[in-house]
């Protein structure tokens, strides 16, 4: 890749028809891209992290409903509909917490309820897997202006801001949730550091967005998770800005391990928190951030770093999301628009709202 090109990276590529994968376990040191032809190859993409994020992780469910259809078309051209059903569940099941999975299989199932058993499907589910694709990049970049003229409007608190996991091009259909808005306002000239926290247990940040940052010229600087207070009181940080997995109808917010305590910390240290998110991340059938599936993925994540054994003998717990009271988020920058402290009622509007252009 070419530093220009990285600046219009994209994770995931339909071409060759199949979904092209890069693979984000593999970053920032090897650039491998997995070919899935088959729906199980997108399963396992999902659920081992090889793409991740929750808009990235949706659109890949979307093409693999297109690579069921196409297997079980194939197998019985007159009775494909009932065999994806299978398909479609280890799909949903692949990781929990991210609502933008369950999102994409609903639109993809109401093209599906379209279809007859002796139709192709294939054209017409592509043609929605790639809407979904397209909506998705076009979302970030409205979305990146709208953080911007926020950013812009409250300068004096400070030209640094902080970031958390990777809300990256890498997370999405491009560009980014969080980090389109530092694009962007970075691009206007409205900051003059990103803080990187490196996001343990799996380095979303070390690995992920300092790649992404470092390749476009955008000044950061890494730190470890628990140094982010320390930052947050010595440095000029106006905004800590993050993505999110799923936002539920009170404005309580899931997102990567972590979040939650930079929140409480920016509040003491006078920085807003940002929440940066499509609108299909947000789950109004999720009364609450408690009935929140939280994944937790096993132990070797953090017995281990680069495959050394570093702790003891020991008890693990690994939760990889955390919740975020609605009280703690300042602003809520979505496609459809701007919330500001987001409660139901808020939510409720916003959801009502057409898309801006
Ligand atoms: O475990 P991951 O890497 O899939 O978690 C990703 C995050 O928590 C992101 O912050 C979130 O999905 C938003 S991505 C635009």
């Amino acid at each position: 890749m070419t530093p220009d090109s990285i600046n219009n990276v994209k994770p995931l590529i339909w071409q060759n028809a199949a979904l092209q994968v890069l693979d984000q376990r593999l970053l920032p040191h090897q650039e491998v891209w997995i070919e899935c032809r088959k729906v199980e190859q997108v399963v396992a993409a999902i659920r081992d992290m090889q793409v991740r994020g929750a808009p990235a992780i949706g659109i890949a469910a979307a093409y693999g409903v297109v690579l069921s259809a196409r297997q079980r078309y194939e197998a019985a051209p007159t009775d494909w509909k009932q065999p994806m059903e299978a398909d479609l569940e280890a799909l949903a099941a692949s990781r929990p917490t991210a609502v933008n999975l369950c999102w994409a299989l609903k639109q993809m199932r109401k093209l599906l309820a379209g279809l007859r058993s002796g139709d192709n499907p294939v054209e017409a589910l592509l043609a929605g897997a790639q809407a979904i694709h397209q909506a998705d990049l076009e979302a970030n970049h409205l979305m990146g202006r709208l953080g911007a003229e926020i950013i812009a409007a409250d300068h004096e608190r400070g030209r640094e801001v902080m970031t958390h996991c990777n809300a990256g091009a890498l997370a999405t259909a491009g560009y980014g949730t969080a980090l389109g808005v530092i694009r962007s306002a970075w691009k206007q000239g409205l900051i003059d550091k990103v803080h990187v926290n490196e996001t343990r247990p799996w380095w979303q940040g070390s690995r992920l967005t300092a790649w992404e940052l470092v390749q476009e010229g955008i000044p950061a600087q890494l730190n470890v998770d628990s140094a982010a207070a320390h930052q947050l009181k010595i440095a000029p940080i106006s905004w800590v800005i993050v993505g999110a997995d799923r936002i539920a109808a009170n404005g309580d917010v899931a997102n990567k391990i972590g979040t939650y305590q930079l929140a409480v910390q920016a509040l003491h240290h006078g920085a807003g928190l940002m929440v940066v998110a499509p609108t299909s991340t947000i789950d109004m059938d999720m009364e609450s951030g408690d009935l929140i599936d939280i994944e937790d993925r096993g132990a070797n994540e953090v017995l281990y770093a680069a495959g050394q054994r570093i702790a003891a003998d020991i008890e693990v717990t690994n939760p990889v999301f955390d919740v975020t009271p609605a009280d703690l988020v300042d602003v809520l920058v979505t496609e459809k628009g701007v919330i500001h402290r987001p409660n139901r009622e808020q939510l409720e509007k916003l959801m009502s709202r057409k898309a801006m252009h």
